[in-house]
């Protein structure tokens, strides 16, 4: 799987002047890196080593008033959180024209959704399981954020997260790794363009190396522990696929994993990451996770923290402190041997030759006054992920027609919940510099739609996103009674609820607003939900009793048009889910491509408790369903689809045959539009494996498809299974395809779809 990810790349990168990937091996670079290395005091070499974070003035570790001093004498290599092209110009005057050697500074920042343009969060734009988008949306975010002196980001987040739980699941792409590592690649390219030396290129850098997103009972900051199986299966290839798609650089994540502090993980910093996928940007420590290694128990000093975590692998020290305090005197000591260091530096040195920095340190100023406002075309394309990562999760029809679309002009619609008019909510958990006057809020673009259409809107917010108080419930009330349709915009608070330190042990809405569903339901009005959340949540009162919802996330800037043309049916829903949508807590983690068991519950009906032993001793909860309240993959749309069976291009293969690249089997089925409307259908393709050496996923994901069918049209899809597709780390951890019965699913979500089987033979 992970090889399809280094053919697409390759291939994309073809099309470009530079491969992203030559970038770091590149004869010219390395000249320079080892001549300028030549040239550096031990000092020098360390100071190349160290980021601080530059723009946050109060929290654990800033607060430094003398960067302009350190700079000067080659003591710090790059900053965080400093913006603007005069500020960042300002220390790299003093980098370049007072520090010894002249190094330039590097500049990053979390550009993770968008810098000024905010587009949905990654898990809204993972919703629209299309890569070419999110490469876009990156390639403006670069645009955007080197225009103001940065030249890296902290993005892609590349974590597989299962755990509903864990607050981060909204910075990454979901439970998949086919599509994570899609996502991850797509990132990549967008972030760094054709040429990492272009002005507008941001190196991108993917995080939390490693297993950050296992995080036990997600719990952040918990401790990992998985097989290796799960992690070369599940967690890294996401993070191989980053690399390949030509990754600057790589964050170390703040967890243990299997016991190891992942910043002091030698294993998977350098086995792993450099010997085995040849990566050559840098690594940098996620903030103070180098200091962390004191509480992790792994060093019970600053000094030795700092050498385990460079020995393992780790380049640059991001926040702590430890190495610039302490890696002189540990190389002068010989407790860190001086190559370890200057492979370290030359990791970073790299990176900036590579940036261009050396020819070309600063960034151009906009002449004062130049009112910075957003670019039209940018705001398209975020109107346009937006509609696209908004998820239709349910549309019943009542008396003959779906609720949705909302069709006809005249009508009175209540719009209630704190989420209908929350600009700030609608920017997520990672807003950049995105501002909320920018934000067209679902209020104001329902408003405008009614006035147009001479309908009426009754706004009621009815209470806050976590409040306990029911005085504005009798309001929302009386609105949704007078309304013909209520569209009820709930949710979590994005920058307290969701993304980092977030975790929650309870996946219902906050506060009291289930009371407030239930009480504008009980006027008998049919409720649209809109959820704006960065998890999925446990809604299965509101699945059960409400005719229509929608999963939103946060839309970002062009939340309000985006939902009103989908609402209405200007464009068609095609978002699906990339996370497993938990009935309740309990079934956390949760995700669709787990392992069989023993003792599976096929046939049993599931939804009372088990009556006789048959019932009860198999792979089941006594009190819910294993199953999913809504799958991974899953989506509606206006129109409908119908899969015609699965054709094969032959039954069986063999795997030698297959590991050594002379055979494949093509898949194939025909897609048809059978309803009025055109619509955008993610075709998906599944693989089981049995007979295999180890216990292998029921379904796993293995392709994907984007098709825009118009009314009555057909598409036939077809897709190549190879090594790439059926080789998986066996029970000797190679990575090879084995003699299996395999089953292929083409379908419209992980729980649907077409099946047909064909052998695998020695
Ligand atoms: C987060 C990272 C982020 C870093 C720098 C940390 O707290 O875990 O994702 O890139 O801060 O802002």
């Amino acid at each position: 799987m992970r090889q399809v990810f280094l053919v697409l790349s390759a291939l994309l990168l073809m099309a470009a002047t530079t491969s992203a990937h030559s970038e770091f091996s590149n004869p010219g670079i390395e000249r320079r890196v080892d001549e300028l290395l030549r040239r550096m005091t031990l000092d020098e070499k360390v100071g190349q080593l160290v980021l601080y974070s530059a723009g946050v003035p109060t929290g654990p570790g800033t607060g430094r008033a003398d960067y302009r001093e350190q700079v000067a004498k080659g003591q710090i290599g790059s900053f965080g959180n400093l913006t603007g092209a005069a500020a960042t110009n300002a220390l790299q005057k003093i980098a370049v024209e007072k520090s010894r050697l002249g190094i330039p500074l590097l500049f990053g920042i979390d550009v993770i959704h968008g810098y000024h343009t905010v587009f949905p969060v990654p898990l809204g734009m993972a919703s629209t399981w299309d890569p070419r988008l999110v490469e876009r949306a990156a390639r403006v975010a670069a645009e955007e954020a080197t225009a103001e002196g940065i030249r890296w980001t902290f993005s892609p987040m590349v974590d597989i997260a299962r755990d509903a739980r864990w607050g981060r699941i909204v910075e990454g792409a979901g439970e998949d790794p086919y599509l994570g590592s899609a996502m991850a690649a797509a990132y990549v390219r967008g972030y760094q363009g054709a040429n990492l030396a272009n002005a507008d290129s941001l190196a991108a850098c993917a995080k939390h190396y490693a297993g950050y997103g296992a995080a036990e009972a997600g719990r952040d900051y918990n401790a990992a522990d998985m097989s290796d199986r799960t992690l070369r299966q599940i967690y890294l290839p996401p993070f191989e696929s980053a690399v390949n798609a030509g990754a600057a650089s790589i964050m170390s994540s703040f967890n243990t994993l299997n016991g190891v502090p992942a910043t002091a993980d030698a294993k998977t910093l350098t086995e792993i990451l450099r010997e085995q996928w040849k990566f050559k940007g840098l690594v940098v420590s996620d903030w103070q996770a180098v200091a962390e290694l004191i509480p992790h128990g792994v060093a019970l000093d600053e000094a030795t923290a700092a050498r385990k975590a460079i020995l393992a692998g780790l380049d640059v020290d991001m926040e702590s402190g430890f190495f610039q305090r302490h890696l002189g005197e540990l190389v002068r000591t010989g407790r860190v041997p001086e190559a370890v260091l200057d492979e370290a530096v030359r990791r970073v040195l790299r990176v900036k030759f590579a940036l261009g920095l050396f020819d070309r340190p600063y960034t151009p100023e906009p002449a004062a006054g130049v009112p910075a406002k957003l670019d039209p075309a940018h705001l398209e394309l975020a109107r346009t992920i937006a509609e696209r990562s908004l998820i239709l999760l349910k549309n019943d029809k009542a008396g003959g027609s779906a609720l949705l679309p909302i069709s006809s002009p005249a009508r009175t619609i209540a719009l209630v919940g704190p989420l209908a008019d929350d600009a700030v909510n609608m920017l997520g958990s990672w807003p950049g510099k995105g501002e909320a006057k920018n934000v067209i809020t679902l209020k104001t673009a329902l408003a405008q739609r009614m006035q147009q259409s001479g309908g009426r809107l009754l706004y009621a917010k009815g209470t806050e996103i976590n409040s306990a108080s029911d005085a504005g419930f009798d309001q929302a009330v009386q609105a949704a009674s007078k309304a013909d349709l209520v569209i009820a915009a709930l949710g979590e608070d994005a920058p307290s609820m969701t993304g980092e330190a977030a975790s929650r042990a309870h996946l219902g809405l906050p506060g009291n607003q289930q009371q407030l569903l239930e009480a504008v339901a009980a006027t008998g009005k049919p409720v649209v939900l809109i959820v704006f959340s960065g998890r999925p949540l446990a809604l299965t009162w509101a699945a059960a009793h409400l005719p229509a919802m929608v999963q939103a996330w946060y839309p970002g800037v062009q939340a309000g048009p985006a939902l009103v043309r989908t609402l209405f049916g200007e464009v068609n829903f095609s978002g699906k889910l990339t996370v497993s949508v938990p009935r309740a807590v309990g079934q956390e983690p949760l995700y669709y491509n787990a392992l069989p068991t023993g003792r599976p519950a096929n046939g049993i009906d599931l939804t009372h408790p088990p009556a006789n032993s048959a019932e009860k001793y198999v792979s089941r909860y006594i009190d819910e369903r294993n199953s999913p309240l809504f799958p991974f993959g899953f989506g509606l749309s206006y129109t409908q689809f119908a899969y015609a069976p699965v054709k094969l291009s032959k039954t069986t293969v063999s795997a030698n045959a297959l590991n050594s690249g002379a055979a494949s089997v093509m898949v194939s089925a025909t897609v048809t539009n059978t309803g009025t409307r055109a619509g955008r259908e993610i075709v998906q393709l599944y693989l089981g494996q049995r007979g295999t050496s180890v216990a292998r996923p029921i379904k796993e994901l293995e392709g994907f498809r984007v098709l825009e069918l118009a009314p009555g049209e057909s598409q036939r899809v077809e897709f190549k299974l190879s090594r790439d597709e059926l080789a998986f780390w066996n029970i000797d951890m190679h990575y090879v395809a084995e003699p299996a019965e395999v089953s292929v699913w083409i379908g419209p979500n992980s729980a649907e779809g077409q099946m047909a089987r064909f052998t695998i033979t020695r």
